[in-house]
């Protein structure tokens, strides 16, 4: 049998995956960094990595997407477990952190809530990050709350619960300095679900009615119940969303709306104070 050391696997020619992705699935495979592999090129693999990383790498040439074949995403500063019971934390949604750090100064002890919180990616780097903020975050999906609540232990935050609810439904009466979301968005027969990652994760995370805005125009309306007075609502939004967003805002009482770009210069993150 040929023996394959790690420089020949990084250098199979493979036309429908890239190098990262293969460079990651092998970092995966051996438990290693991406130091080791450029250290350690005549590294032999033994026959159960080889055959590990050739079915991984089968199975990403099907399409499943590289996180849900690891089990976990980097997102901010920490890394999550992932499975197809929750979305991918994207890197677009670190802004809805940045902005939400940006409105809790350190040591001010207060209340946020995170709508439809998946993985926990945004929840639980709240938390993490301010220490002092008792963060509550809920999801519909039971599979994801299990998830979100294994991420927090694992990231040993306790500062949060984490509770099974459709949007407020388990929270009545209860009041938050600052609520966000990135809800589902996507509107219902967009062909994009039908491509990429998209195809594998949760629809419940991904699509909305109403050109996808049904989740939005929920939430920004049920909010202003649950918000202390001049409390925050921040919430993520497709690429063409902001000018709705804005306006739905406007109409239920929301004062300096504002809508701001990613680092693509796309539109992605809106908000308002009741
Ligand atoms: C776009 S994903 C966001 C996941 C995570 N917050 C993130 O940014 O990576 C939307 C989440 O909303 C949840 N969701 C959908 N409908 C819901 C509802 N009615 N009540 C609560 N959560 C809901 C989905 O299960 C999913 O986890």
């Amino acid at each position: 049998m040929q023996l394959v050391t790690i420089g020949q696997a990084l250098q199979r020619s493979c036309r429908e995956i890239d190098h990262t992705d293969m460079r990651i699935l092998l970092q995966h495979v051996l438990n290693v960094d991406h130091a080791f592999l450029l250290t350690h090129p005549d590294q032999v693999l033994t026959s159960k990595q080889e055959e590990i990383f050739d079915q991984l790498v089968a199975r990403r040439v099907n399409g499943e997407p590289v996180a849900y074949l690891t089990g976990e995403r980097d997102f901010y500063d920490l890394t999550f477990k992932v499975t197809p019971a929750v979305l991918i934390p994207r890197p677009e949604t670190e802004l809805l952190v940045e902005f939400t750090l940006e409105r809790i100064p350190a040591n001010h002890a207060c209340r946020v809530l995170d709508l439809g919180t998946g993985s926990g990616a945004i929840a639980i780097t709240i938390a993490r990050h301010r220490p002092q903020v008792s963060v509550v975050a809920v999801d519909l999906s039971a599979d994801a709350v299990s998830i979100a609540r294994m991420n927090a232990r694992n990231l040993e935050v306790n500062n949060i619960s984490i509770v099974t609810s459709d949007w407020f439904g388990e929270l009545l009466g209860e009041k938050f300095d600052l609520i966000v979301s990135n809800p589902p968005y996507v509107a219902d027969g967009d062909s994009h679900l039908k491509q990429g990652d998209l195809r594998f994760e949760p629809r419940m995370a991904l699509a909305a009615d109403a050109d996808g805005m049904a989740c939005i125009k929920k939430i920004i309306s049920a909010a202003t119940e649950y918000l202390v007075p001049d409390g925050w609502l921040l919430l993520e939004h497709g690429y063409d969303q902001a000018a709705a967003c804005r306006q739905l805002l406007e109409e239920a009482g929301y004062r300096n709306t504002f809508s701001r770009p990613d680092l693509a210069g796309i539109m992605r993150v809106s908000g308002g104070v009741i």
